[in-house]
Order: C-alpha cells, then sequence, then structure tokens
C-alpha cells in the first residue's frame, strides 16, 4: 500500500533528526569518524576486490536510412539494498537498482534512445522529498529537452525518452540525476553512472576492454544501521568518512604488469580529492571531461572535483610481481577528513601472465589528439564575460544570481546569451577564502586559459567541461558555443551549494524570449510507464551534430534480437 504523504512526511522527519544525530565534529578539519557505526561493522581498507559496474545491453538496434545505427535502451530507476559495509544492508537508489549504475558504452555516430523510467518510492525512504527525477548525461551536447534541465521533471510511474546523439569525440561521461534542490541527496543515494564514448582514434592509442577500467570514487557516511547518513552542514558539503569506489569501500584490484587505463570520476557530491601513487611515482594523464588531451602529461598528482574526469594511465611492469601500490588523497583545503579517507585503494601486482596485445599496454603513448576546444585561440572571442562565485546571506549565488530567479523569471532570465558557434572567454571569480567550486558548463568543451593570469595545471590541458575554481582562483576560460541552440544550465558541482541555489543558464543562438522549438520542459514531456509516447513529439538531432532540432528520419531496417531482460537490481558489491 502506498505510503500518504503525511506518512511520507513522517518518515521524513525522522530521517532528518537521523541526520543531524550524526553530528559532524565540523569545528575540526580532521576527525576520527562521521559513521555512527558500531566498530564490528565499519568498513577497513583493502579488504573488498574492486567491481566494475556491469555493461548495460541495449534492448535493440535499428539501423536508419542514413545507415547510422540507434540502440534504445532502458533503466529503471529503483531503490534497491546494497551491501557496502560489513554485516549491514544500505539502501540505496539506483539506475536498476545498483549503485553506481551500469556503465553504458557506444561508439561516435550511434545514436542512443534511453527509456528512463521512475520507480522510485514516490518520497525519499529516509529524507523524506518527493522523488522526482531528472537524467542529465553529462558531457554530451544533447538537446536541451534530453538535457536533464532540473526542473524537466519525470515523476513516479513515468517515464522519460532521453536522445544521445554520441557525434563528440571519443570521452567519459556520466549520467546523474539533476531534478531540482534534491540533486545532491539523490546522487548520494547512489542515482550515478559511467557512460564511455568510443572512436576509432580512442581504440588506436589507449588500453580497451578489461584494461580500461572505470573508477566512481564516493564519499560516504553511515548510521549505525547501516543506512546512509547525511550532514551537509547547512549546505556546505557532505565530507564522509568512508571512501568508496564503484561502491565498494576502499577496494583493491589485482593488476598484471603492464599499463593500464583508469577513467576516474569523481562522483562525491561535495569533496575533492588530491591524488597521488604511494610510491610517489607519475601518473600519465591522457584524457579530460571532453576527451583526449592533445598531449599526455605526467603528473605525480592532480587535484579533482565533483563531476570532474581524468583518464589516466599506471604502468605497473615497474613494479615487481606481490607489490601494492596505493591511490593515495593528499586531500585539499576546505575538506574534512577522516582516518581513512586519505585512502582511495590498492593496487595489487601479480606475476599473472602479461596480456601485451592491444594498444598501449607496454609503451606509453605522447601525442593524442586535438579537438574543437584545445584548438581555439583566445583572438577568436567576440565577447568576454565575468562572473562571480559567492555566498550571499546564506544562498550560494552565480553571477549574482540564483536558480529561484530563473525558475521565478519563467525559465527566461539568462546569464549570457552568446550565438551559435560564438567564441567567447568566461572570466569566473572565487575570491573566498573559505570554499572551493567546481563549476560546470552544459552543453560546451572549454579550455582553461590561466588561473590566477598563470597557466593552468598540466593535467588541466585538455577538453574541460568543469573547472576547480579554488579558494582566491579566478579561471579564464575559451569555448565555442556550437551544436545546439537553447537553454543550458550552469552551476557549481559541488551540489548541496546546486541545489541551494547555485545555478544558472545561458541561451544559444535565441533570445529566450521568443518561443523555443527546444524548450527544455515543454518539447518532450514524460509519459506513462508501458504507454507509447506520442508521436511527433520529440525532435531529433543529427548524428553529425549542429542547428539544433529537425528531422532525421530513422526507419527501422534491421532490429537487432531483443536483449535478455536486465536481471533485478545487481547490488553491490
Ligand atoms: Cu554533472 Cu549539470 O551536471
Ligand atoms: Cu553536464
Ligand atoms: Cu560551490
Amino acid at each position: 500500500m502506498p505510503v500518504s504523504r503525511r506518512q511520507a512526511l513522517q518518515i521524513g522527519g525522522v530521517g532528518i533528526i537521523g541526520a543531524m544525530g550524526l553530528a559532524v565534529p565540523l569545528s575540526s578539519v580532521s576527525a576520527k569518524s562521521a559513521s555512527l557505526l558500531d566498530p564490528r561493522n565499519m568498513p577497513k581498507p583493502y579488504q573488498q576486490a574492486l567491481t566494475v559496474p556491469p555493461v548495460l545491453k541495449p534492448k535493440s538496434t535499428v539501423v536508419g536510412t542514413d545507415g547510422k545505427k540507434t540502440h534504445l535502451y532502458h533503466i529503471e530507476q529503483t531503490a534497491g539494498m546494497a551491501s557496502i559495509v560489513p554485516g549491514l544492508k544500505t539502501p540505496i537508489l539506483g539506475y536498476n537498482g545498483s549503485f553506481p549504475g551500469p556503465t553504458i558504452k557506444v561508439n561516435q555516430g550511434e545514436r542512443i534512445k534511453l527509456e528512463m523510467d521512475n520507480v522510485l518510492p514516490l518520497f525519499h525512504p529516509q529524507w523524506g522529498y518527493r522523488l522526482d527525477t531528472s537524467t542529465h548525461l553529462h558531457g554530451s551536447a544533447s538537446l536541451p529537452q534530453f538535457d536533464g534541465y532540473a526542473n524537466d521533471i519525470t515523476g513516479r510511474g513515468m517515464c522519460k525518452d532521453y536522445e544521445y546523439p554520441n557525434f563528440q569525440p571519443a570521452r567519459t561521461l556520466w549520467y546523474h540525476d539533476h531534478a531540482v534542490h534534491n540533486t545532491a541527496q539523490s546522487v548520494y543515494s547512489g542515482l550515478a553512472g559511467q557512460y564511455h564514448l568510443h572512436d576509432e582514434v580512442e581504440q588506436n592509442l589507449l588500453p580497451q576492454g578489461q584494461y580500461d577500467v572505470p573508477l566512481t570514487v564516493s564519499d560516504a557516511m553511515f548510521a549505525r544501521n547501516g543506512a546512509l547518513g547525511y550532514n551537509d552542514n547547512t549546505h556546505s558539503g557532505l565530507w564522509g568518512d568512508v571512501i568508496l569506489v564503484n561502491g565498494a569501500p576502499w577496494p583493491y584490484m589485482k593488476v598484471q604488469r603492464r599499463i593500464y587505463r583508469f577513467r576516474i570520476l569523481n562522483a562525491s557530491i561535495s569533496r575533492s580529492y588530491r591524488f597521488q601513487l604511494s610510491t610517489g611515482d607519475p601518473v600519465t594523464v591522457v584524457g579530460t571531461d571532453g576527451g583526449l588531451m592533445p598531449s599526455a602529461q605526467q603528473v605525480t598528482s592532480w587535484r579533482q572535483a565533483g563531476a570532474e574526469r581524468y583518464e589516466i594511465l599506471i604502468d605497473f611492469s615497474k613494479y615487481p610481481a606481490g607489490k601494492r601500490v596505493e591511490l593515495r588523497n593528499l586531500s585539499n583545503k576546505n575538506n574534512v577528513d577522516y582516518d581513512n579517507t586519505g585512502r582511495i585503494m590498492a593496487f595489487d601486482v601479480t606475476g599473472d601472465p602479461v596480456d601485451t596485445s592491444g594498444p598501449a599496454a607496454t609503451v606509453m603513448p605522447t601525442l593524442l589528439a586535438g579537438s574543437t576546444a584545445m584548438s581555439l585561440t583566445p583572438s577568436q572571442s567576440v565577447k568576454t564575460r565575468q562572473m562571480r562565485l559567492k555566498r550571499d546571506n546564506g544562498i550560494w549565488t552565480i553571477g549574482g544570481t540564483t536558480w529561484d530567479e530563473v525558475i521565478k523569471s519563467g525559465y527566461k532570465k539568462v546569464l549570457a546569451n552568446p550565438d551559435l558557434n560564438d567564441v567567447e572567454i568566461w572570466e569566473v571569480e572565487n575570491s573566498s577564502g573559505g570554499w572551493f567550486h567546481p563549476l560546470h558548463i552544459h552543453l560546451v568543451d572549454f579550455q582553461i586559459l590561466s588561473r590566477n593570469g598563470q597557466a593552468p595545471f598540466a593535467y588541466e590541458r585538455g577538453p574541460k567541461d568543469v573547472v576547480y575554481v579554488g579558494e582566491g582562483e579566478t579561471v579564464r576560460l575559451l569555448m565555442k558555443f556550437e551544436h545546439n541552440r537553447g537553454r543550458y544550465m550552469i552551476h557549481c558541482h559541488n551540489l548541496p551549494h546546486e541545489d541551494h541555489d547555485m545555478m544558472g543558464q545561458f541561451s544559444v543562438g535565441y533570445n529566450p524570449n521568443e518561443p523555443d522549438p527546444n524548450d527544455p520542459i515543454e518539447a518532450v514531456k514524460p509519459h506513462p510507464i508501458g504507454q507509447v509516447p506520442p508521436a511527433g513529439g520529440a525532435a531529433t538531432q543529427p548524428a553529425e551534430s549542429t542547428g539544433g532540432g529537425g528531422g532525421g528520419s530513422s526507419e527501422p531496417t534491421e532490429a537487432a534480437a531483443p536483449a535478455a531482460p536486465q536481471p533485478a537490481a545487481p547490488v553491490t558489491p
């Protein structure tokens, strides 16, 4: 029987009291623990093997008249149970019930249509808010109506059909919830997964298959019964004492004596990391948020905030069998650290036979790939805009405004209105000493020109869509507003900041007061699960990019055999 709203609010109330009871000692930046677990339930580093989320299979594939494939995928957002801490179960929310969600892999030029069903409880079982969702594919130049606009929500029992064009160069993307005001708690509860876009350049240069390993790093705190705890310190941020990689606490992974590729996604809602190998050896950074860098960069440590992705190569051939190499976290200013937050995971080098087939198994690549973002020059810019990130009367603001003002304007208020294909420089300033902000701009990849007048860090010299704007920092970003017309969000990716209310939007290529064929809320509505969506609604984006909207006729000429139904809720680890 469904819970009544009143009951749900009561349940929520208990949850909130429970969360406050966690009482993180905030005055100190380093403490023993945030979790209230009994010591026998408290996970310890390097006890569990790393698991890699399953790769999602398409339900079917059709080939359009243009010869291009469209894969149909289906995901159910459901409540699930995960085994994260020893001896206890943790209620989570997950894509197909698992945390992190399954990985989607696709080749450049093949479109994806994703049926995203909301079969979550009506209200969050612990925190009581209404579980409407909006799914964003972070790193994709999707049309606005498929971009996970915060107020384009899908309620319980409804399905939204998302379309992803995949015309961009190879990159590590991720899909996650983006629902207005509740993104932080919904992503923290588990609504996040990786999405890998492949292309030939990348397939010829970098390790593939089992040597191409997604590492989704997050942090959590637990209540005594094993449930997730939540305390965002009046929207400053949440800092858990347990580090999870692909949903398991401080896992270990057995590796051969060869080169591996790791796609590191920081899916923490607030925490930033400064990663380093315990050996002090450098790693080779080959990819940033928007894909391959022009050239590989060797770094001994790097700073990575929420939503940033770095693809790194580690050469284990230089270590003897039996050696343990740890991935550690040196931390950054304005994080709260605990006993074991300095550790992430361990790689155990084995004496197993070494598979040296495939690209970059034994030799590090040096020259990688150019990209639009990295070939832009400041002289192409037609406009420089300034934006400040700051806290005003307890509310986080971006460019002096909040998402609430966007809502109150009927979604018309914009921070910028470049023309389609304009190149601009955005100068983003964080003058505070008290917090850092990972700023994310939807739609575009950008080049970081400078930070406080200096060159960006070596590992940032690739196409980016999130920039770490540290304490007292001003960054200059260069970008081209290509691909689509319409309104897109820009926000801080410290998710409690985003939710309260550090988000705005910009409009590309048209006046926001005119009717918008790609209206992010109105253009494609969710429909009841199991019903065919209304015909003619969805605009299809051509797989070659640019223009926005318009007809892509795809006649099914060959339907693949329907994939086996997804097993019910694979539970991590
Ligand atoms: Cu990863 Cu607008 O977010
Ligand atoms: Cu995004
Ligand atoms: Cu912020």
